[in-house]
């Protein structure tokens, strides 16, 4: 026989780990448990309850989700079509690479296609049924095969129309969103009647849809948009964009949004522009679909088992996820700045894999109040770089601890500074190994000198042996050639290849070279504007602070930053150094565009190089508008690679005048994408000048 206080821990316990798993359904979209285990979880808990009301607690989740998850016992309905997903992309390279597969399928008979792009809505989706022009059912998308009949509460959808202009019979796709205006005040009421709030609109959305109280439906104001008709071809239609005027005609809301492209440049325009307008809608989207419109050639194109092959989705980047933090390590970087880096439990974010993420400093951690233990939300800044944005602090069970900021340098151990009014931890000791390995990594990194083959691990190694002290030491290596071969995992190749990009590196351009000495606020795109307007190194080191503000876009910061730093005996030695060694310091012709390039945030430029990061480029017969040195120049500084030679590696070929056997072994290889000289400009779009 249990003991009164046994049995009232249990009860206990099963309360807030059913909360728990109720918390992350509602707001996050995440079962941490079947949803057997958690009918049979409540079940117990409603029978101990029951058999002991003293312990039933007010808010016992017995009494406060009882209605919305324990009924959802919806009739399941078997979709006469399935309901497709899309496959999602994440940039306008992979719209690229789609509307290619599509020529290919189509094996390059159509000219100019034709594509609809639409907003992507990030409600629940929904299938409707007329009959003669009657609304007769409602479906939720459930697992693409079957849903759940919500009709009843679909009804109490004020926008969706019940009966049609026209009396047909006919299937239409779209989805059920929660107003993004609505949604602040339904989590103010949730919360003074002791619910869970909902974590954001998609989830108020697909929770509201699935109430059994359709009243409570029409009271929350839910609204409809929607983008397909089910074969469409039978009211002889023949494009997507006329299904969506029909749709219209008929009497169904519509974003409004389907715009009709035909070059991908304008499509990636077009998208850029949507990602920022979509904040001034009333509704979530997570991205935008590209629809090819002619419906007549869908079957040709066909499907994969999940998704059409005529149409994508491109995701936005996803604002936030949440994870746990499970410690902080003290960065020293190439200033000496001491950054807390939150090392965190893996978690996947539009598309990539996140383990760590950056807290910026000592006093945004205390701001924050985040803990070692915490569940936090992360999210990525500028879009590449993790961030955490905030700690669920109703998540905390006590074991949390609080994260304190060192005293002395993780590296050399010299006390760390605060300088006065600013907020970073700093050391200062100009022999501390951290800054030297920092600035040695950056010195080699791709977007400046470009020696790959020194990673951070074999820095370190060579600082350890003194045969680096600093970044001109690079260029003596090829004396120790016999002890490098000698090291371990260091063979003769890799020394060869090695070696190969330190001299090759003396011919890189004037703005990767000024980049690469590290001047503070120095990043890409001011180099490339220093390396312009000053022609050469020995002009810039003349130049006074008054003359560096003329520089359009240079302000106090850089101009000063840049005025001490070839003022300073120490930074001279090294420019002469390298001078003396043939590193190149002279401009030679072409810039990337420095447009919207803010002094405050360098990072904000990065992101706009993605469209070429990761992708391999090769270059065949003569170019007219460039050098070939410049344009592969070109290629490397947006974040490209040059390849030497085609195969399956390659992306891209772009194709001059009289291009010989390379264009012919692209084409039988039938992966790379082949452009012409103008075409690539194209893809380059106003990421350069010429
Ligand atoms: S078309 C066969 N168009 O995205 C293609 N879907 O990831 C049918 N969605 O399940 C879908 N906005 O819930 C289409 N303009 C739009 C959309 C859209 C949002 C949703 C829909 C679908 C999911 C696919």
């Amino acid at each position: 026989m249990e003991s009164l206080d046994t049995i009232k821990e249990k009860i206990i316990n099963l309360q807030d780990e059913i909360k728990k798993y109720s918390y992350y359904y509602y707001s996050k979209n995440e079962s941490l448990v079947s949803d057997v285990e958690f009918d049979k979880k409540l079940k117990e808990l409603e029978e101990l309850e029951n058999k002991y009301p003293e312990f039933k607690a007010e808010n016992s989740p017995t009494i406060t989700i009882g209605s919305s998850l324990k009924d959802t016992k919806f009739r399941k309905i078997t979709h006469k079509r399935p309901m497709l997903s899309l496959t999602n992309s994440y940039n306008i390279h992979d719209v690229i690479d789609f509307s290619e597969r599509i020529n290919k399928l189509l094996n390059y008979k159509n000219d100019k296609l034709c594509y609809a792009l639409e907003l992507k809505l990030d409600g629940a989706s929904i299938s409707l049924q007329y009959e003669d022009g009657k609304l007769i059912t409602g479906v939720t998308r459930g697992d693409g095969i079957e849903g759940e009949d919500v009709t009843e509460n679909i009804y109490a959808i004020k926008s969706i129309p019940k009966i049609l202009k026209e009396k047909i019979t006919m299937e239409v796709r779209g989805e059920i969103i929660f107003p993004k205006s609505k949604f602040i005040k339904l989590n103010e009421k949730r919360l003074a009647e002791g619910e869970d709030v909902f974590a954001n609109p998609r989830n108020a959305a697909s929770g509201t849809l699935r109430q059994i109280d359709a009243q409570v439906v029409a009271e929350r104001e839910l609204d409809a948009y929607f983008y397909f008709l089910v074969d469409a071809k039978k009211f002889n239609i023949e494009t997507h964009s006329e299904s969506i005027s029909y749709l219209e005609k008929l009497g169904f809301q519509t974003t409004g949004v389907c715009e009709l492209l035909t070059s991908m440049n304008d499509m990636e325009k077009r998208i850029l522009y949507w990602e920022n307008a979509r904040e001034a809608l009333d509704y979530e989207t997570d991205g935008m679909v590209i629809k090819l419109d002619n419906m007549n050639l869908w079957e040709e194109i066909g499907y994969t088992t999940k998704s059409p092959r005529w149409a994508i989705a491109y995701k936005f980047q996803a604002k936030q996820i949440s994870t746990v933090l499970m410690g902080i390590t003290w960065q020293v970087g190439r200033t000496g700045k001491i950054t807390p880096v939150a090392e965190l439990e893996e978690v996947e974010l539009s598309g990539s894999k996140i383990k760590r993420a950056s807290l910026h400093n000592t006093d945004e951690i205390l701001r924050k109040d985040i803990k070692i233990g915490d569940r936090v939300f992360i999210e990525k800044a500028a879009e590449i770089i993790p961030q955490v944005v905030s700690p669920i602090k109703e998540l905390r069970n006590g074991s949390e601890s609080v994260i304190d900021a060192p005293i002395n340098c993780p590296s050399c151990g010299q006390v760390l500074e605060r300088e006065e009014g600013l907020v970073d931890l700093k050391c200062v000791n100009p022999i501390c190994p951290a800054i030297i390995q920092g600035t040695i990594e950056y010195f080699v990194s791709r977007d400046a000198m470009n020696i790959s083959g020194l990673g951070s691990k074999i820095v370190e190694k060579f600082l350890k042996l003194g045969y680096i002290k600093d970044v001109t030491d690079i260029y003596n290596l090829k004396n120790h050639r016999e002890e490098l071969v000698e090291l371990d995992k260091m063979g003769e190749k890799s020394i060869t290849n090695l070696l190969e990009a330190i001299e090759n590196s003396k011919k890189r351009s004037y703005s990767k070279t000024l980049y690469a000495l590290g001047i503070q606020y120095v990043g890409k795109f001011v180099a490339n504007l220093l390396a312009k307007k000053s022609k050469n190194i020995d002009n810039l080191a003349q130049m006074s602070v008054e003359e560096l503000l003329t520089i359009d876009e240079v302000g106090n910061k850089i101009a000063s930053s840049v005025y001490e730093f070839f003022n300073t005996e120490k930074s001279l030695i090294i420019v002469e150094k390298l001078k003396k060694i043939g590193i190149n310091f002279s401009y030679a012709g072409f810039e990337i565009n420095e447009e919207n390039y803010s002094e405050e945030n360098e990072t904000n430029k990065h992101k706009e190089d993605d469209i070429f990061i990761g992708k391999k480029f090769l270059f065949t017969g003569k170019m007219t508008r460039f050098k070939r040195e410049d344009i592969k120049d070109i290629v490397e500084s947006l974040g490209g690679e040059n390849l030497s030679g085609v195969s399956k590696k390659l992306d891209y070929l772009i194709v001059g005048d009289d291009a010989g056997s390379k264009l012919e072994k692209a084409r039988a290889l039938g992966t790379v994408t082949i452009l012409s000289e103008e075409e690539f400009i194209n893809l380059c779009g106003d990421k350069i000048k010429i």
